[in-house]
């Protein structure tokens, strides 16, 4: 047994656009959760912390395309994550979010120590531009050919199929993602983070020093952007959501979303020292302090590279003890994809199988992708479900609980003088622990998760041998035993769950009636020879742990599956096809020509209808238009749009509308005006 440590273990600050699925839960939290579980089952003084990422390009996105204020978009995810990490027992000490005053005030603060100590650099250089929707295009706002690896849609900051981190400039064929345009260059003010000075203190602190302990996936590829050699990074944006750059000559610019993001680690923690009357410093600046960052692939520059040289400069901090980053989770052989709707969403998962969390935990634990991407199936999830949680674990548990409330009335036997066989089969328990220790302090969670389920085996093959069913016809007292030893694996399998499958473990220490197993260090507890659970002590009665998963049940969350597929399928396909021919002669019978809408009102009683005053040049004349859905009356005046003027007028609702104007849908399922791409007379022709 090691002497106890402090640890502080951080889980990646989930983008608040959207809810969370299974490839989330699998790549970081549970691993996270299990960790941090097991830590403080070994008597460790645990902190466990995570947020919400609420800056940075995906908000203000994802604010557009559902048509709300990015302070919706945070508001209504951070609860929705927050909710569902409550609901599948992730145990974090404290869950805050980066739009959280005291987060804005510890990075400003982070910023401002760097700037005073001159650790950034100030540069003016040409940054791509969107000229159409003027704005500077970073990160999310722009994709663009990886230098590196030639994929096609890497963001502006990251590329998310090699994992290289870019800046804008780098990417080739850049294109702007909010209007299609190409993007010119334009002059601006930023702060760069001399990440070239780092180097050396980056190769000695993880080539030289985490060779052997950091994951070879993780080790890998910090080498290979070393080797490559780092260059100075951008750490502030102009954009207009974010922490304001606080220095002077920075007004309207924001800090780069990956600057202030991980500093959330650093504001949960006082967060949750402020509630909690504790200190919150040794958990970053004692030495002795053991930082853990669990993250996806996607995540590791920032948290080996970036991050890590930030923490340097300031000079204060602890750097990462160890960075256990997993590859991707697939889904039935496809990439998960929020755009696509090709996921397990928690909150949806738990619609269908409510108090099923566990099992989820179970599989996604079972089939961890640590190191290789790997694939969750519908099909896998049952077959583990029913053949290893209920045919395995639940079976052992209950035939242990039944037999001993059949035989004894619930009261645990007292045991005669062991034999090989129970000697041996207890001193394989007693070395589960230090198994699964093992396997956990390396991070091979599914290995780990397998020990557990091998104490279970080691459960059900002891009864099968030892068949108390049979012996209790002429051997009452040998029973007793077999009982007895049996107890302790399952007491043993209650306490060694608990990281894994908390709501069991919680279960099954009820079943036991053995509440005070959930003491510190009752981890190191299950090898000791005294037993755990003792003689004369009186268990509660049988009660499923797991029930049966059917093929019905499995059935209908394929076909919610092909019906995403379906709808992406016939999204892809909605460009419709062209019409017939038409001569130039039919072209020029249409009197088409922009004009300028001057005053706009709904059309009482209807939903769809504004009717409109436009000046087409010609004269102001009366427009019935079904955009009512799309705009408001006041935010229309002045638009200039395109009017079919020749349309033969017609009465819409009693009101005699004289032209058409034209329209067409957007991404965002509303519809746009067609307008001149700069300032045009009214009145003239479209030709
Ligand atoms: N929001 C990021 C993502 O989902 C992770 C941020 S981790 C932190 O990829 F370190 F920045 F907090
Ligand atoms: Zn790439």
């Amino acid at each position: 047994m090691t002497d106890p440590k402090r640890y502080t273990i951080t889980a990646a600050l989930p983008y608040t656009n959207g809810p969370i699925h299974i490839g989330h839960l699998a790549g970081v939290y549970i691993p996270a959760d299990i960790y941090a579980r097991y830590l403080r089952l070994t008597g460790n003084d645990v902190l466990y912390i995570c947020g919400s990422d609420e800056h940075g390009v995906a908000i203000p996105m994802r604010a557009k395309k559902e048509g709300v204020s990015p302070r919706e978009i945070i508001d209504k995810y951070h609860n929705i994550i927050k909710t569902s990490f409550e609901e599948f027992g992730i145990s974090f000490d404290n869950y805050s979010r980066t739009s959280a005053k005291v987060h804005h005030e510890t990075a400003s603060e982070f910023f401002k120590k760097m700037y005073d100590k001159g650790q950034f650099i100030e540069e003016v250089t040409a940054q791509l531009y969107d000229a159409e929707a003027e704005q500077f295009l970073a990160d999310r706002f722009v994709v663009g050919t990886c230098p590196k690896c030639g994929f096609e849609e890497a963001y502006g900051d990251q590329c998310e199929n090699c994992g290289s981190s870019l800046n804008a400039t780098d990417l080739i064929n850049p294109k702007s993602t909010i209007t299609g345009s190409i993007p010119i260059l334009k002059e601006t003010r930023h702060w760069f983070l001399p990440l070239n000075q780092y180097e050396d203190f980056l190769k000695e602190w993880i080539l030289d020093g985490h060779k052997n302990d950091w994951k070879p996936n993780v080790y890998g590829q910090c080498k290979s952007w070393i080797d490559d050699g780092l260059k100075p990074r951008a750490v502030t944006r102009d954009l207009d959501w974010g922490i304001d750059v606080p220095v002077e000559g920075a007004e309207g610019k924001k800090l780069y979303v990956w600057f202030d993001a991980p500093i959330g680690y650093i504001s949960s923690t006082k967060e949750w020292a402020e509630r909690e009357g504790k200190d919150w410093e040794p958990y970053w600046k004692d030495k002795n302090t053991k930082l853990l960052h669990f993250i996806g692939k996607d995540n590791i520059v920032f948290h080996c590279i970036i991050f890590p040289s930030m923490l340097k400069a300031d000079g204060d901090y602890v750097l990462p003890d160890n960075v256990p980053a997993n590859e991707f989770l697939n889904l039935e052989g496809n990439k998960l994809s929020t755009s696509k709707n090709w996921a397990v969403w928690l909150h949806e998962y738990l619609e269908e199988f409510p108090d099923k969390q566990d099992v989820l935990r179970y599989v996604l634990t079972a089939n961890a992708p640590e190191t290789k991407d790997n694939d969750f199936t519908w099909k896998d999830f049952q077959a583990r479900n029913n053949n290893e949680l209920v045919a395995i674990f639940g079976n052992f548990i209950n035939r242990v609980v039944v037999l001993t409330n059949k035989y004894y009335e619930g009261v645990v036997p007292r045991p005669g003088v062991f034999t090989d066989v129970d000697n041996e089969t207890l001193e394989q328990l007693r070395s589960y622990p230090r198994i699964i220790s093992s396997s956990l302090e390396r991070y091979r969670f599914r290995e780990a998760l397998n020990e557990l389920m091998n104490l279970a085996r080691l459960g059900n093959k002891y009864l099968a041998d030892e068949e108390p069913w049979k012996v209790i016809k002429e051997n009452e007292a040998r029973v007793q035993t077999i009982m007895f030893v049996a107890l302790q694996i399952a007491t043993a399998l209650s306490v060694l769950c608990e990281p894994f499958l908390p709501f069991t473990s919680k279960k099954l220490k009820s079943i036991l009636r053995h509440s005070e197993l959930d003491s510190e260090s009752t981890w190191h507890r299950v090898s000791n020879k005294e037993f755990l659970l003792p003689s004369e002590h009186h268990i509660g009665t049988s009660e499923l742990l797991f029930s049966k998963i059917e093929d019905s049940e499995i059935q209908k969350q394929l076909d919610k599956l092909e019906a995403s597929k379906k709808a992406n399928e016939a999204t892809a396909k909605t460009v419709d096809p062209q019409k017939e021919t038409i001569e130039f002669d039919d072209f020029t019978k249409l009197d088409i020509r922009i004009g300028t809408i001057l005053e706009a009102e709904k059309v009482p009683k209807t939903k769809k209808l504004l009717q409109l005053k436009v000046d087409v040049g010609i004269d102001i004349r009366t427009i019935v238009s079904g955009i009512a859905e799309s705009f408001s009356p006041e935010e229309i005046i002045g638009q200039q749009v395109t009017v079919l003027c020749n349309l033969a007028p017609r009465k819409i609702r009693g009101v005699e509308s004289q032209g058409m104007i034209l329209m067409t849908d957007a991404v965002d399922g509303k519809l746009a005006f067609v307008e001149p791409e700069r300032a045009v007379s009214n009145g003239k022709q479209i030709s």
